[in-house]
């Protein structure tokens, strides 16, 4: 079986973009019709200049304007998903080290910078493998975050990498195609360790809880929205109208 190349963890890999190779073993790896058809598609490379998108304000990415639409009926739908937060997790951090709040540490700089590195490649991941399926890059909208704030900066990353674990938890499950399951479990192994040296810079506990929650497509959507100036609309959810963690969710996240 051909494996999925997915960037490793050494230091030298960080910020290193996905090749052609890379999207064709992900799709090639999947196994699906609609895998091989998106091959096709796939045919641009991400830039660094997508990074500068990436922290568009409110309005003012074009493509996006009119409103994203993720329909969940497939994984497609669940990996669009993901990309979404990981664009709002990479925009984030990026802003954060192109200015360090006052005060902020060695220790804390290299955290946020590697966390920042990390982002971007799951990032740049989806958008390389889901290609011409891929939503458009959305306009973000950190207006509510102080960044020459320690604890706006910091809260906001907590409460950002607990979505993400949470999100992956409830996601996954929907996620038919078993590479992509594995895809997910990487990439939600290392969000937990984001929120874990978060939160011990913050002094709080690394792990609050023996099981993280599993959200809902809407409870993380009704979240990340105040930070996300695209609108997103969902379609087809699996969990529409289902309760969720809801308890785990409001201590997890706040
Ligand atoms: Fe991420
Ligand atoms: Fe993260």
């Amino acid at each position: 079986m051909d494996h999925l190349h997915v960037p490793d963890d050494g230091d030298n890999a960080f910020g290193r973009h996905l090749d052609a190779t890379d999207r064709r073993n992900f799709l090639r790896w999947s196994g699906s019709a609609a895998a091989a058809a998106l091959l096709v598609a796939c045919d641009r490379s991400p830039t660094e200049s997508s990074e500068a998108l990436g922290l568009s304000q409110a309005g003012s990415t074009a493509a996006a304007s009119g409103g994203v639409r993720i329909d969940l009926k497939d994984d497609f739908g669940i990996l669009n998903f993901a990309y979404a937060l990981e664009q709002l997790e990479a925009a984030f951090y990026t802003q954060v080290i192109r200015g360090f709040y006052g005060g902020a540490t060695q220790e804390e700089q290299r955290i946020l910078r590697d966390i920042k590195q990390h982002e971007v490649v799951h990032r740049e991941f989806f958008q390389a493998a889901l290609g011409g399926a891929g939503i458009p890059r959305l306009a973000v909208n950190f207006s509510a975050v102080d960044f020459g704030s320690r604890n706006s900066v910091l809260g906001t990353a907590v409460a950002f990498e607990d979505l993400g674990v949470g999100a992956y938890n409830g996601a996954a499950q929907f996620l038919r195609d078993g590479g992509y399951l594995l895809v997910a479990g990487k990439i939600v192994s290392v969000e937990a360790r984001h929120a874990s040296a978060i939160r011990d810079v913050l002094g709080r506990s690394f792990a609050p809880k023996a099981f993280d929650p599993a959200f809902t497509f809407e409870q993380v959507l009704r979240r990340a929205a105040p930070f996300i100036a695209t609108n997103i609309t969902l379609v087809n959810s699996p969990t529409a109208g289902r309760a969720g963690d809801q308890a785990l969710a409001e201590e997890m996240v706040s």
